[in-house]
């Protein structure tokens, strides 16, 4: 296998199976998985819900600016992000670097079944319009951050093989910050 990247990064819409994709490979690899949400919530002490409501998404955002920052530097890392993080122009730097970025590619149908009614997830609690909105706007952020790898009828595991296949064989080798 070529020499693996420090950093694999997981970017991609809620539902589109970053956690789990992002289990599997870090076990595969015998890299530590990063799961930027769980951290925020340890470091804030409050569940994601919770911050949305009492403080508000931009506090929420100033949170996890600062969690990406403090795994930025991580080696043997899988680091599965939130689903808005490549969206926010503070977080651009993150996901510029040279680590390896995949988007998890998922239809908002997908990903509407695969997170059901979420009471975890304020912003798919929104009317259905506003989250369609949110998930058009995000589509091209995605695409020119990370390699694209389509989630849709795929267990985490074909999703996780394709992975390692890219990893083995990059179809792109990009200069740090060509897509900035
Ligand atoms: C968000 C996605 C969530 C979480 C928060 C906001 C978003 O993470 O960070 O609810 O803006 O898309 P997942 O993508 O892991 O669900």
């Amino acid at each position: 296998m070529k020499t693996l990247p420090q950093r694999i990064i997981l970017i991609g819409f809620m539902g589109s199976g970053k956690s789990s994709v992002g289990r599997i490979l870090a076990d595969r690899l015998g890299y530590e998985l990063v799961d930027t949400d769980a951290l925020l919530e340890e470091r804030a002490g409050a569940p994601i819900p919770r911050i949305f409501r009492e403080q508000g998404e931009p506090a929420f955002r100033a949170l996890e600016s600062e969690v990406l920052a403090s795994v930025a530097d991580r080696t043997r890392s899988v680091i599965a992000t939130g689903g808005g993080a490549p969206a926010h122009p503070a977080n651009r730097e993150f996901f510029t670097r040279e680590d390896a970025v995949f988007h998890l590619r998922v239809s908002l149908k997908a990903a509407r079944e695969r997170t059901g009614e979420n009471a975890d997830r304020p912003l798919l609690a929104q009317d259905p319009e506003t989250v369609r909105g949110l998930y058009q706007g995000r589509q091209s952020v995605y695409e020119k951050l990370g390699q694209s790898v389509d989630t849709d009828g795929r267990t985490p595991d074909a999703v996780a093989d394709e992975i390692m296949r890219l990893l083995r064989n990059p179809r792109r080798n990009r200069p740090p910050g060509e897509n900035a």
